[in-house]
């Protein structure tokens, strides 16, 4: 069944509905002595992928400034570059807030400095979407002075802007608030309390950007046999423990609509008109192919999905 594209008022057009997040692309780094990357990924691999997926037909890749220190924009800027057929990629990217322009709710020059760093870093003069990453959640969004915001659009620099929420209380804000024209947060499998904000979204005319659709990797075959382990210098080795066996039990439990558990969740993602655009994670050739296989598999129908759930929980409890 063909996977329709989904519109994007923001932007004024259709936007193929699988994406590609771009953390994967930064390779190792640390965040205050922290593990906050994916492992090794060399500049050539990344490119490699980049390419493989604007053949596929993938038009969305999800990077941000703090992916590596600006590494995955670096890495992704030159892929797109590099290719004849990156025209109608879309570049989402992301800046996080300093706590001055939180606490004055005023975005200003230092933060179009910011964004002007990132098209530099992208090698490029136009993101498509631009989010704050990570606001707080209760930020009062009416307040917010957005003249600088504003200008990057009306300037031809940004196309679109909206939120990526630390919690689903903070995309409940900004729906409240109709700030921007869209909002990133998690939605996969074993988190599917967002299915009830796609008839708001949908009303509002804002797009929803599917993160962490995979659980970190988590909804994967080869945990259906094996428990995860990870290298001590991925951030996934600091995931909480509980929530790793949590996700891993639930996983397990879920009865298999196809033969491969990580594309049945993306084909579970993409059988909502309101989820927009679904952003895997990708590290290999092998992940892309998968990602074709879903292509072609087309979005789980309706009826099977209902049969997915039962006695699996909407989300992880201790996240209420
Ligand atoms: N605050 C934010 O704005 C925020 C937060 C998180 C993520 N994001 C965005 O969302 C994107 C995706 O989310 P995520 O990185 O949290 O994780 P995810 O997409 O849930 O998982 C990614 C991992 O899934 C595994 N994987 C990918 N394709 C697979 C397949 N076909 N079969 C089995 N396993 C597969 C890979 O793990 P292995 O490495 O083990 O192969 C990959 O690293 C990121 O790249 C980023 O762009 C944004």
């Amino acid at each position: 069944m063909p996977i329709p594209p989904r519109y994007w008022k923001g932007l004024g057009r259709d936007v193929d509905p699988i994406g590609f997040g771009c953390w994967q692309l930064a390779g190792n780094y640390s965040v205050k002595e922290k593990p906050h990357g994916w492992g090794a990924m060399e500049p050539q691999d990344a490119a490699q992928l980049v390419h493989a997926a604007l053949d596929q037909g993938i038009q969305f890749f999800d990077t941000a400034a703090g992916y590596g220190a600006g590494r995955s924009e670096e890495v992704l800027g030159r892929a797109l570059r590099g290719s004849t057929k990156a025209h109608d990629a879309i570049v989402c990217t992301k800046t996080g807030l300093l706590p001055e322009e939180i606490d004055t709710l005023t975005l200003g020059t230092p933060f179009k400095q910011r964004v002007e760093a990132s098209l530099a870093r992208l090698g490029t003069e136009r993101i498509g979407v631009l989010l704050l990453h990570g606001p707080p959640d209760n930020l009062a969004w009416q307040e917010l002075d957005t003249k600088a915001l504003d200008g990057l659009v009306k300037e031809g620099k940004v196309g679109t802007y909206g939120i990526s929420a630390i919690s689903l209380a903070g995309v409940d804000h900004v729906l409240e608030a109709g700030f921007g024209t869209c909002v990133e947060w998690v939605f996969h499998l074993l988190e599917r309390r967002p299915e009830k904000r796609f008839p708001k979204l949908l009303e509002q005319g804002m797009n929803f950007i599917a993160r962490s659709p995979l659980s970190r990797g988590l909804l994967s075959e080869r945990y259906r046999r094996d428990n995860p382990q990870f290298s001590p210098n991925e951030f996934r080795s600091n995931l909480p423990a509980d929530w790793v066996r949590w996700t891993v039990e639930h996983m397990r439990a879920l009865p298999a609509q196809g033969t491969n558990i990580a594309e049945d969740a993306l084909r579970y993602c993409l059988s909502f008109e309101g989820m927009s655009v679904v952003i895997p994670g990708v590290r290999t050739p092998a992940q892309l192919e998968s990602l074709e296989r879903v292509r072609h598999a087309g979005p789980v129908l309706p009826h099977h999905r209902q049969a997915m759930f039962q006695n699996i929980p909407d989300h992880y409890p201790a996240w209420d």
